[in-house]
């Protein structure tokens, strides 16, 4: 079998990182889930499609014209790697993400990126839902307060002008959206093992994966 490992956890935990380095490290193919939510949002802004329509959302999600190539993402002819990230697109992403026909239109285009050598998937059902055959598991977490730190770190760096107060009650939304839906909740599974990275550097938290891999 194609060797998986996937990584699902909370908003801002550090699994994209974590787990583009162990890809990386491994020479594995990578998948964004998240990114995929997000370029549904933004196709669903971009086209004025409301983000309670169910069905015209499936409808985009299961034609969503994507390119991931190398670090940039592309949606049509556009290339649209920062817009993605916005807060804007993660607050759409997770607000899409709650609608069972949006999850259902992404599985096949999610299951694709299952080719040799491996693959690193990072999401929040990876290990659950999408590929659960798969033979090493992590939920990577880390405490709101140090999720938010991380955040606020990254945009300063950005330039961008944020506030941290209004950063942690963003995570702290985005955790209860993200736990209380009925599809794919956020939660640690039972064969998946728990990684809190809220002390551990990023290289730690790679290490600790890549021995768990072995
Ligand atoms: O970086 P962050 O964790 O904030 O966002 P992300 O991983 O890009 O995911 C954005 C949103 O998409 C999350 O809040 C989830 O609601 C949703 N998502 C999901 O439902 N299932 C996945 N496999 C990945 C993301």
């Amino acid at each position: 079998p194609i060797p998986v490992i996937t990584i699902d956890g909370p908003s801002a935990s550090g699994k994209g990182t974590v787990a583009s380095i162990v890809a990386k490290k491994l020479g594995f193919h990578y998948l964004d889930s998240g990114a995929l939510y997000r370029l549904v949002a933004l196709a669903a802004f971009r086209q004025n499609v409301a983000l309670d329509d169910e069905q015209s959302l499936a409808n985009l999600a299961a034609k969503l014209d994507v390119v991931f190539d190398g670090g940039e993402i592309w949606l049509g002819k556009d290339k649209v790697t920062d817009e993605v990230r916005s807060e804007k697109c993660g607050n759409g992403a997770s607000v899409v993400a709650a609608l069972p026909e949006v999850r259902a239109a992404l599985l096949a285009r999610q299951r694709d990126f299952c080719q040799l050598p491996g693959l690193v998937a990072d999401g929040r059902d990876m290990g659950s839902v999408v590929f659960p055959d798969a033979g090493t598991k992590i939920f990577l977490t880390a405490s709101a307060e140090v999720r938010a730190e991380r955040r606020f770190k990254q945009l300063k760096e950005k330039g961008v002008c944020a506030i941290f107060e209004n950063i942690l009650q963003d995570i702290q939304e985005r955790d209860k959206r993200d736990s209380a839906r009925s599809v794919a909740p956020l939660q640690k599974y039972a064969d998946a093992s728990l990684l809190d990275t809220t002390k551990l550097t990023i290289d730690e938290a790679v290490d600790v994966i890549l021995k768990r891999f072995e």
